[in-house]
């Protein structure tokens, strides 16, 4: 570095300098962001705000944001995924189909409404559903996609898949569904860090969408990452939710992370509070709960301005199960949604894994078998012994229920797929997980077993992105609110609660204070970004709902930093690049001119501090 010339500055400068250091010392809070190396934190909660709303009703299937606004076979529900570094799904919709509203034939004693029992309501719509639905036929519609480096130019086109998916519920009262086509395309040979346009549709229909645009990732590689990964769960459909995603979108996220519970389908017009308030006592007679399909088709239209641009990966939480006859299951989710499994060597969309930059995500299903004989262990055995980490340092996990929470819902619900999974985890250097389905943020300690541990990974919910069901505030160690056993049974797996045999809260369920391995708990609305800066340093923000229209405003931050030359890590590479700064920091400090300045002013402003000690007399015979 060169060497800094301060003698070289004349007097009434240097007193200019002094002044405004001085000012800059006293009139303003230099924020500094801790880092995970100061780590473990003191337990830290801040209670919800009594001001905000717990929750808001869902939005109508009228909202704007939620019709419509294309005819016919013209696509909608565009959303983008990511399939490998080099390619992408593209997913739409297409289709008017129709409601059916179902009333009891009994309510109609003439001969005559018998063949109009089933029908009292037409409207047109882009679903069918009521009691007798007829399934589109998918092939009537084809998938094609184009695509190019400049506006108007498609020089590449790719064909896809056209699919349906029924959702059956053949019990008195209830309605069944039948989806409209779905399209997947599949296109290929994308270069890195570029900006494609693209349509999608059926040329042969002229029903191609208007011009869309997207920007794709980083090549794997330790050096660069996507600039912002936007992590949400737990998202409805509400008025919070509308705020959730618009917060995201200023927060511009070269990627989405969906942790589960998206449209909540399951919860409108049954239980859902527009509904019945009790759906076994309005449907006795009905063994599954159903769910509202077209809150999908409201929800992919909700989406689509993010979507269609944004990659966003999913994975499935409790409400995309929606159980239906013939015991079939996540019929909806598998069906929407494209995701790289077979890419990644999986057998299901209910887990995979893919690569952004430097980082290789796996995301994990936690309501399907998670045991260490089943075929989702031994698939996320393999993918973590291919993991090189010399060209994906950074190593995240994604599933829907946390392992670590301790808010009173959902509880200790999930520890059976904690105790199956989480040694291959920490054995293979997970560096951060992500969860959501309880509704509020938490983020834990570095933490394994329920040890406080500097190589665990850092264990992150943000389960508040503003569905119907409110956020949750209670603690499970205030006084009452420790769950009893019979609360908080997981929707899939078994039930392992236990007493924990070690620590502070040696045999007790719950502990009696916020746990050491909670770092900071909020009941807010919100969503997370996740900047990757570096092969060791990443900082993670938490914006709150109520901080969208304060700039530099949020709920919780740090850089999140690995330590791979202390932390053993199963899987293959283990090299610490030179710099252990974040880039624009390290460049900062490697600029001589900058990096001279800004000692510089750090020395007067301590030296200005000294001076307030002593005396000014002092002060002045120092600086000659
Ligand atoms: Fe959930």
């Amino acid at each position: 570095m060169e060497k800094c010339k301060i003698s070289s500055i004349s007097f009434p400068l240097k007193i200019m300098i002094v002044i405004a250091a001085a000012a800059a010392s006293s009139h303003s809070q230099v924020h500094i962001i801790p880092t995970t190396l100061e780590g473990p934190f003191e337990p830290k909660t801040r209670s919800f705000d009594p001001s905000l709303r717990r929750g808001s009703d869902d939005l109508p299937m009228d909202h704007p944001r939620l019709t419509k606004n294309v005819t016919s076979n013209f696509p909608e529900q565009i959303a983008l995924a990511l399939s490998t570094p080099t390619s992408i799904w593209i997913s739409w919709l297409t289709g008017n189909i129709y409601i059916y509203i179902y009333t009891h034939t009994h309510t109609f004693p003439f001969a005559v409404f018998k063949y109009l029992n089933y029908l009292i309501f037409f409207a047109l719509w882009d679903a069918q559903i009521g009691v007798n639905v007829t399934a589109v036929d998918p092939s009537s519609v084809a998938s094609e996609a184009w695509y190019g480096k400049q506006s108007g130019k498609y020089d590449a086109k790719s064909s896809g898949v056209s699919v349906i998916y029924n959702q059956l519920y053949p019990f008195e009262g209830l309605w069944n569904y039948t989806s409209p086509i779905i399209h997947h395309v599949r296109i290929h040979g994308l270069e890195p860090e570029t900006t494609y346009y693209y349509k999608c549709g059926d040329s042969s229909l002229s029903a191609m969408s208007e011009e869309l645009v997207f920007e794709t990732l980083p090549l794997p590689g330790s050096r660069k990452y996507p600039s912002r990964i936007a992590v949400v769960g737990d998202l409805g459909l509400t008025s919070n939710s509308t705020t959730t995603i618009d917060h995201l979108i200023t927060n511009d996220p070269s990627m989405i992370l969906m942790v589960g519970d998206m449209c909540y389908a399951n919860q409108y017009l049954t239980t859902g509070g527009k509904g019945a308030s009790c759906y076994s006592c309005e449907f006795p007679d009905a063994p599954i709960r159903e769910t509202y399909q077209p809150r999908w088709d409201g929800w992919g239209r909700f989406m689509q301005p993010l979507t269609s641009r944004v990659p966003m990966m999913v994975i499935e939480g409790n409400h995309e199960i929606e159980p239906q006859v013939g015991s079939n299951t996540f019929i909806s989710y598998k069906t929407r949604f494209s995701v790289p499994s077979k890419e990644s060597g999986s057998n299901s969309n209910l887990y995979y894994s893919f690569d952004a930059g430097g980082i290789h995500f796996i995301m994990l299903g936690a309501y399907v078998d998670y045991n260490q004989t089943g075929a989702q262990y031994a698939w996320l055995k393999k993918d973590l012994e291919k993991v090189d980490r010399d060209t994906t340092p950074w190593l995240v996990a994604a599933w829907h229920p946390p392992w670590y929470n301790s808010y009173s819902s959902h509880y200790q619900e999930f520890e059976c797929m904690r105790l199956q999974m989480e040694p291959l985890l920490y054995q293979h250097g997970v560096d951060i997980v992500f969860s959501g389905h309880v509704h509020a943020y938490e983020r834990m300690n570095r933490v394994y077993n329920y040890t406080l541990d500097s190589c665990g990974p850092v264990h992150i919910t943000v389960g508040d992105g503003g569905n119907i069901e409110k956020v949750d505030i209670d603690h499970a160690d205030e006084p009452g609110k420790c769950p009893s056993a019979d609360d908080n049974v997981p929707e899939f797996g078994g039930v392992c609660h236990m007493n924990f045999s070690f620590g502070p809260a040696k045999d007790k369920f719950c502990w009696d204070r916020q746990p050491e391995w909670s770092a900071y708990r909020e009941s807010s609305f919100g969503h997370g970004i996740l900047e990757v800066v570096n092969s060791t340093h990443a900082l993670w923000t938490w914006h709150r709902n109520q901080d969208i229209y304060q700039e530099q405003s949020y709920g919780d931050q740090i850089y999140i930093v690995r330590q791979p030359e202390i932390c053993s890590i199963g899987s293959k590479g283990n090299k610490v690049l030179p710099t252990s700064l974040p880039p624009s920091l390290a460049a900062t400090l490697r600029d001589p001119l900058l990096g001279c300045l800004l000692c510089y002013v750090a020395f007067l402003i301590q030296a200005f501090r000294i001076w307030e000690m002593v005396t000014t007399e002092f002060f002045l015979l120092w600086l000659c």
